[in-house]
Parts: structure tokens; sequence; C-alpha cells
């Protein structure tokens, strides 16, 4: 069996590439939903559908867990899929499968709790101390899940997002690094103005941030410290394989690129990031 690691477009890379650092022998499957990217400005219907059209391939492909890698299907159509397709998918292969995203690690990661933890909630004020910036698409920004899950478990905490409305698609697109950075720039500003200031720690809530997180730290002020998404994922993970033993991950280390876009290269933004060419069979 393999990991399948599912994204819009070439985000999810990175948070597959430190799920193979962190297990190297295990076999991987990577799909990239390039005919349909970007996701963040579409209907939520619509990312449900796409989502669990990628989730159905990568099991076909002979995976057992899926790990979402990207923020927008993860807030929009994870819940909705666990509930209503998961169980009947489970039945028609015979096989124990899943679906995992990367909000959950992201929250545990922000928050210093784990997911269970829900805090008690007291009559009084609590000041809000540690004032956290979400940058992510305008449909994870929608969701609000950030703001509504960080707010259940650690009251002292400030969330504010800010919706980056045409990053992913530049970034997926391969646009020059100097264009990045003014798109960059210009929503670290305009999050600076709505909250009267910089905020204390940011989360690059678009998987695709995460490829040129240099430039996000370049525009933010410096050290602020970035909650990095494919680390907390990679923990994640290793704490399910040791709950869930049932969930073998294959020994071959086999990696394997599909897209439903253009089979091929990708652009030498990602190239460079990954450290190697990368081959993409259609999907
Ligand atoms: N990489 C994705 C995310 O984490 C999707 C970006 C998009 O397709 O708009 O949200």
């Amino acid at each position: 069996m393999a990991i399948g690691v599912f994204d819009s477009g070439v985000g999810g890379l990175s948070v597959h590439h430190r799920l193979v650092e962190r297990f190297p022998t295990a076999d991987f499957v990577y799909l990239a939903d390039q005919a349909n990217a970007p996701y963040g400005g579409r209907p939520g219907e619509e990312i449900v559908a796409l989502t669990r059209a990628g989730c159905e391939r990568l099991f076909a492909e002979g995976c057992n867990l899926v790990v979402l890698a990207c923020n927008t299907a993860a807030s929009v159509a994870l819940r909705r899929l666990q509930q209503t397709w998961l169980p009947g998918a489970r039945r028609d292969l015979g096989r124990p499968v899943n679906v995992l995203g990367i909000v959950v690690p992201t929250i545990e990661a922000a928050t210093g709790l784990p997911w269970e933890h829900e805090a008690e909630r007291r009559g009084d004020k609590v000041e809000k101390l540690d004032v956290l910036g979400v940058f992510s698409t305008p449909a994870t920004a929608a969701s609000r899940v950030y703001e509504i899950e960080i707010d259940k478990r650690r009251q002292d905490v400030a969330v504010f997002s800010e919706p980056c409305p045409e990053l992913a698609r530049m970034i997926e697109a391969g646009a020059p690094r100097d264009e990045l950075a003014a798109v960059i720039e210009g929503h670290v500003k305009a999050l600076k103005t709505r909250i009267g200031r910089h905020p204390d720690r940011a989360i690059l809530g678009c998987t695709h941030y995460e490829i040129v997180a240099d430039l996000f730290e370049a525009a933010l002020p410096p050290g602020t410290p970035l909650i990095r998404q494919p680390g907390a994922t990679a923990d994640a993970l290793a704490r399910y394989f040791a709950r869930h033993p049932e969930f073998d991950a294959g020994t071959g280390g086999v990696r394997r690129f599909l897209t439903t876009g253009r089979p091929g290269a990708q652009h030498s933004l990602v190239e460079t990031f990954w450290g190697a060419p990368l081959h993409f069979e259609p999907a």
C-alpha cells in the first residue's frame, strides 16, 4: 500500500517533501489536480467534488491513506467527505482507507495543544496576548476554520486571516520571484493595516506559499515565527501510524507523481524548491 498526497497543484509538494524525508522507505503517490487549479476561488460544492475525485483516484492507485496537502480542500471538503462518502468508499473497496488533512496538525502546532483539547469557557473576558496572522486562499479564509478552531482551544490568541486571491495561481504558473515578492509584501501590509500592527506569528495557510516561505519571511518583521505545515503534518502522520498499525505505507520507497493537467516537467520555481527535476505522469 502507499500514501497518497493530494493538492490542486504543486503546493502540496512542500508537504510531500517533508513526508518523504520522514518516511523514506514508504511508497508515495502524489496527485496534482492541475486541470482544475486553483481551487481557492471556487464554490464549496466544486471543491468537495474535486477533492473526492482526487481521493478516489489515489485509492484506485493503491493508496490506503490520502493526505490532503491543501488547506482549501481540507478546510472546505474534508469533514463532509469523512461524514458522507468515506464510510461507503471503505465498504466498496473492502479495505481500510482514510483521508487526513493538514489543518488539524497546523492548529495543534499553533496552539501547542492536542486536537482533543477544548478550553474551558469562562465567563470572564480573556485578554488576547498573542496575535496570529493566517495567509490563505479566499475559500480557506471564508471557512474561518483557523479562527473558529483556535478560539475553541486558546482564547488568548487572536487570529486574523488575510485572503490572497492571486497568489496560489501565480506560484502554480511559476511567476518570477520579484512579482511574487511584491504581491506578498502587499498582503503583509494589508494585514498590518487591518490589525493595527504586525502579527506576532504567522501561518502560511496555503501549501503553495511554503514554496516561497522565504519571501514571507522577508516581508514580515525579522524573526516572526512561521508555523510550518509540512513538519506539523509529518509529526501528526507519525503519531497516526503509531495508533493505526492496520495502515501500512509500503516499503519500496516508490515515488510517483500524477497530474490531471499537462504531464512532464514542472517549472523551475518548483524544481529549485524540490532540489531535483520532477516528472509528472498523466493521471
Ligand atoms: N495549495 C492549496 C492550499 O493549500 C490550494 C491553492 C488553490 O488551489 O487555490 O490551499
